[in-house]
């Protein structure tokens, strides 16, 4: 069975379930996963990095989607996992991921995130910053425990054609490479902290292994250098997630400017296979030039293992001219269309010829809710069902209430069964809250 969205003769389905009798059955919007669809990403982001390197441990990166049947599933598969905050941790322990399978990653921990951590017994936390390494030590001290500590490093690769301001921005992230030999100095006078790794994250939605490559060959060449200046053994080199979809279109700054320019549109990602091949083939190259034993190599998937697991059904609610809104929009999928290019099928219309152009607009009253432009589509109407594809990452994780409450979430368990993962939001709920 083929997983996930399938368009058949005159019906799309999901799994083995029609679209339009799911938002018949169930009220739009309405988010659905697939769970074949996620083992299924699953085994085959293992199968593309595991073949030809076997010392590597995968960590979800479980702000992506943190729903707890989907953390279960992932830890039966093998995953363990990277948090960003002890909340993370804490929806992944009721998940039963044990805290010495998970990294902490992140720029502004508090002082309770660190200690929480600590206490739990976290495997490594990954610095961003040496008043954090400070601040990791003093808690640590307190605890009378050590910790394995890394720092995430900002390995300094230009990964636009034009300098964008996003990249600016990247920079808040991590140490940059040529204050890092430093930064392990550091570390290694302290106490209470034990310098084990190096990490990096170089971004979302990558669509080109080659960026990978070059950061590895910094990275390694740096624990080459920490071994000779500092006798440091690195035991492993965490090289983040971020990596593309097909299924999606990756759509920055420039890519606008070099469409308005006429040369090219998006940039597509590379298959899965080739950033596994691309990737290991050059960690082992460099392991091997720098005379390295063979370190360990951490990925964080996100988006890649739920992105297309997920999809958000909704109904459309008004027509005007070029615009059509629909019932679900940036509350439920927050990220920005100047990042990301998601695809939408018309259920109900998918034999007929896509004519039209239209802007698909959400139903909150904010500016930037819009979910695509000039979108080719059929002639629409009210009551047409549009299904929004690749809304499995860091849409529920990241969405909010606004004018509307949350909808109902189902999953499609891998024996085709259906669950709810959660219920529609009422309002009495909101207003209990509100004191
Ligand atoms: C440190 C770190 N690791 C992993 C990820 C997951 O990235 P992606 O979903 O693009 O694979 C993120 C996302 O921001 C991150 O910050």
């Amino acid at each position: 069975m083929q997983s996930g969205i399938s368009i058949k003769k005159s019906s799309v389905t999901f799994d083995q379930f029609s679209i339009e009798e799911l938002a018949k059955k169930y009220s739009t919007p309405l988010f659905v996963f697939s769970e074949q669809r996620l083992i299924d990403n699953y085994k085959t982001f293992e199968r593309s990095f595991k073949q030809n390197y076997k010392n590597i441990d995968i960590h979800y990166s479980i702000k992506t989607n943190y729903e707890l049947d989907i953390l279960k599933k992932l830890k039966s598969l093998g995953s363990k996992g990277e948090a960003a905050s002890a909340l993370e941790v804490i929806f992944a322990q009721k998940a039963k991921f044990s805290p010495s399978d998970i990294i902490l990653d992140g720029p502004a921990w508090t002082d309770e995130d660190i200690t929480y951590c600590i206490k739990k017994g976290i495997q490594t936390l990954n610095v961003d910053s040496i008043d954090e390494l400070e601040r990791v030590n003093k808690i640590a001290k307190r605890l009378k425990k050590k910790v394995k500590v890394s720092f995430r490093i900002f390995p300094e690769i230009k990964i636009s054609v034009l300098k964008s301001f996003i990249e600016g921005y990247i920079a808040k992230f991590g140490i940059p490479l040529s204050q890092a030999i430093s930064a392990y100095k550091t570390a290694q006078k302290m106490s209470h902290v034990i310098p084990v790794s190096i990490s990096t994250h170089i971004g979302s939605m990558i669509t080109d292994p080659g960026f990978y490559e070059q950061a590895i060959s910094r990275l390694i060449e740096l624990a080459a250098n920490l071994k000779s200046e500092l006798k440091i053994d690195i035991e492993e080199i965490n090289l983040g997630g971020g990596f593309g979809i097909q299924s999606l279109n990756y759509y920055s700054l420039q890519n606008a400017i070099l469409e308005k320019a006429g040369i090219s549109k998006y940039s597509k990602a590379a298959s899965i296979e080739e950033f596994g091949k691309r990737i290991t083939e050059t960690f082992k190259k460099k392991l091997a030039q720098h005379k390295l034993p063979g370190l360990k190599l951490i990925l964080e998937p996100g988006r890649f293992l739920v992105s297309d697991s997920g999809i958000l059904i909704t109904k459309v609610v008004a027509v005007k001219d070029k615009w059509i809104f629909i019932d679900g929009g940036i509350n439920l999928i927050p990220e920005s269309i100047f990042f990301i290019r998601r695809g939408f099928i018309v259920a109900n219309k998918c034999k007929l010829p896509v004519t039209h152009k239209y802007n698909i607009a959400g139903p909150t009253l904010n500016t930037a809710d819009v979910l695509a432009v000039d979108q080719k589509m059929p002639k629409m109407e009210v009551g047409d069902i549009v299904v929004v594809l690749d809304a499995g990452a860091y849409s529920l994780s990241r969405s909010n209430q606004f004018t509307i409450l949350r909808p109902d979430v189902l999953l499609i368990n891998d024996k085709q069964k259906i669950k709810f993962l959660r219920r529609k939001e009422k309002p009495e709920e909101i207003l209990n809250k509100l004191l």
